[in-house]
């Protein structure tokens, strides 16, 4: 094997053009593709830039050395750049040149791999996350990561440019809510007690702004343990902000600055400030979510008034219920549906907790349904007329608690779209979903819980709310939505002693577990807290939509999979008896369980 031995690059492979031409240049990397034709050997030198094409002809010497190398050999060549003597490659930076070697290292070798870097391949997951530092040599998901960094580096100078300071807070910390379950960590020195690591900095950073730092960022790392899905990860990175002396409209107008600078600078693409808002109630009622993928219709439809008394138990024991009957019209799809997959549209809302899915196909023969037979003439009218429904639409209707009638046409809307291709990748939809309610009701818990957390503010005209009907009170909380996925979110926090308190026992929390969690917040309530406000982006769902990937391990360098392993490192382990008892930690999980 040969060693640099004071070999220096001078170039990186896609640096070198045809303005190079006629230059002598030392370039290192890995060998992709090698020709070999007899008298000439070609290779494909590949580094994080891109590739370029190295030609090893004379002396003899070199030509067999180069004979020598494959796949994936780790090589050093020096060389004279020329024009391409064969065909140029137009789809490569470098298409136009190549490189006629002079001297050629071999700096180490490499055995057959079990993941093919050039191609994408269709190897298994657990194989390319078992040998990621492999996958990672892939150009597309180099692509990923440099591109993250840029997005970092963005958010980075746009903060410090708008007078906010990059402070780090701690991972060893006191649990702070976001509602998902706590990492913990033992402390060997206080046995008993454990750290938690942060879900999110959300304490510190309302600290920091009571300590008058007045503009805080940070690009932080959070733990929760929660089950992973496609833009979930137990560990993820967000770009954490706040700032004193705003209210809403301030935040959102700082962060429109951001995205728009980001879509711009990554892909070129002008967003239209300031975004559209829609108020969560809003959001709910004609996408049956909170985070609405605004680049389609087939809105939610009201169809209680209609149905009121109708004979359709379904229908008519929802709405004495309380809850409502509401339905989507599928425009010109309803005959795209056969009998078997309508059923699995029905099964398909199940999984929402809805209990069946009534469906209304209207043709230029008639109408075929699930529910006609129950329905009086009136009614199916009434039903045509709200939903604009005309011959080949399909209709779909869902009656249930609210709550339910939401989600589960939420949902179906959206597999529709996805079935049908009605997704254009290329259309980026941003929006505010505001007025939170300041609430939800936790079955599990059998109590309140707060729907962003505790620290955020009601509205003004909402607090008195608070006592007497929690569940109206709408919060001073915004989220950021891109096609239908939430980027970031935050609010205006409460700021002072008092209503932080009656936030608390509207909780639950009595006034003794409120100190104990949240003492330290409180006592600095005493002692001239500013008003102050922020948010959150998810950076790693940013990168995954600015990069139209499907989820956020693309663009996460070494994920953990969905039981929350990282098949690379094997991790989380076993560790020695020695170091539990270190830790006063006994294992009460028998071996193979
Ligand atoms: P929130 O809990 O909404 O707010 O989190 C902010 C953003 O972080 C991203 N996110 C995640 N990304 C990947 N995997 C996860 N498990 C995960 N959980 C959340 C989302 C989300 O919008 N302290 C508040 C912010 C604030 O009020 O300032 C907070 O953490 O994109
Ligand atoms: P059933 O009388 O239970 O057979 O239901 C008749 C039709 O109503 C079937 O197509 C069911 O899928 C549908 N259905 C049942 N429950 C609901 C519901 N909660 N909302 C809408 N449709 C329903």
């Amino acid at each position: 094997m040969d060693t640099l031995a004071g070999l220096k690059r001078t170039h990186r492979c896609a640096q070198i053009s045809e303005a190079e031409i006629g230059q002598q240049v030392t370039v290192m990397g890995w060998a992709g593709k090698v020709r070999d034709i007899g008298s000439l050997v070609f290779i494909d030198l590949r580094d994080i830039s891109g590739k370029v094409q190295l030609v090893a002809e004379t002396p003899a010497e070199i030509l067999e050395k180069a004979k020598t190398v494959h796949l994936e050999y780790v090589i050093a060549a020096v060389g004279t750049v020329r024009a391409r003597t064969g065909a140029v490659n137009d789809k490569l930076k470098t298409g136009k040149i190549e490189i006629e070697v002079t001297e050629l290292r071999i700096l180490n070798k490499s055995e057959a791999l079990p993941v093919q870097i050039e191609d994408d391949t269709n190897v298994k997951d657990e194989i390319r996350l078992k040998y990621r530092y492999l996958d990672l040599r892939r150009p597309e998901l180099q692509k990923c990561m440099v591109t993250r960094h840029r997005i970092t580096k963005i958010a980075r100078d746009y903060y410090d440019q708008n007078g906010f300071t990059e402070i780090e807070t701690p991972v060893l910390t006191k649990s702070t809510p976001e509602g998902a379950r706590d990492y913990l960590v033992p402390s060997r020195v206080h046995p008993g007690s454990y750290y938690a690591l942060p879900q999110s900095p959300q304490l510190y950073k309302q600290l920091l702004m009571i300590a008058g730092y007045d503009r805080y960022m940070q690009i932080v790392k959070c733990f929760r343990d929660e089950d992973l899905r496609a833009d979930r990860q137990p560990e993820f990175t967000q770009i954490d902000l706040e700032m004193s002396f705003v209210e809403v409209d301030d935040v959102i107008a700082m962060n429109e600055g951001f995205i728009k600078k980001v879509f711009k600078e990554v892909l070129d693409v002008d967003v239209k400030t300031p975004f559209q808002r829609m108020p969560y109630k809003e959001a709910m009622e004609r996408f049956g979510s909170d985070k609405p993928d605004t680049r389609f219709g087939m809105e939610l439809v009201d169809l209680s008034d209609a149905l009121k008394g109708s004979e359709f138990k379904v229908f008519s024991s929802s709405l004495e219920n309380g809850g409502s009957v509401r339905a989507i019209n599928a425009k010109g799809l309803g005959e795209k549906f056969s009998r078997k997959e309508l059923d699995a549209l029905g099964e398909f809302v199940k999984t929402y907790r809805a209990k069946g899915l009534a469906w209304i196909i209207k043709t230029a023969d008639g109408i075929k349904s699930s529910v006609a037979k129950f329905l009086s003439e009136k009614e199916l009218e009434d039903i045509f007329a709200l939903t604009n429904a005309e011959n080949g639409d399909g209709i779909f209707i869902v009656s249930d608690k609210n709550e339910i009638v939401f989600d589960a046409l939420g949902a179906l809307r959206l597999h529709i779209a996805k079935k049908f291709d009605m997704l254009d990748k290329n259309q980026y939809n941003l929006l505010w979903v505001t007025e939170f309610p300041l609430f939800e009701y936790s079955e599990e818990e059998d109590r309140y819980v707060a729907k962003h957390h505790p620290f955020t503010s009601p509205m003004d005209e909402d607090i008195d709310l608070l006592e007497s009907h929690p569940e109206q009170a709408r919060a001073k909380a915004y989220d950021i939505v891109l096609n239908g996925v939430e980027l970031g979110g935050g609010s205006i926090r409460i700021f002072d002693r008092d209503l932080q308190q009656r936030m608390f026992n509207a909780l639950g929390f009595t006034t003794e577990a409120a100190w104990d969690r949240f003492g330290f917040l409180m006592e600095a309530f005493k002692y001239g807290a500013p008003p102050h406000g922020g948010m959150a982006y998810g950076l790693d769902r940013l990168v995954m939509l600015l990069l139209g990937k499907d989820s956020i391990r693309d663009v996460i360098a070494f994920p953990k999979v969905q039981n929350a392993s990282e098949l690379m490192s094997g991790a989380p382990d076993v560790v020695d008896a020695k170091q539990l008892d270190e830790l006063c930690i006994r294992n009460i999980v028998k071996e193979g369980e």
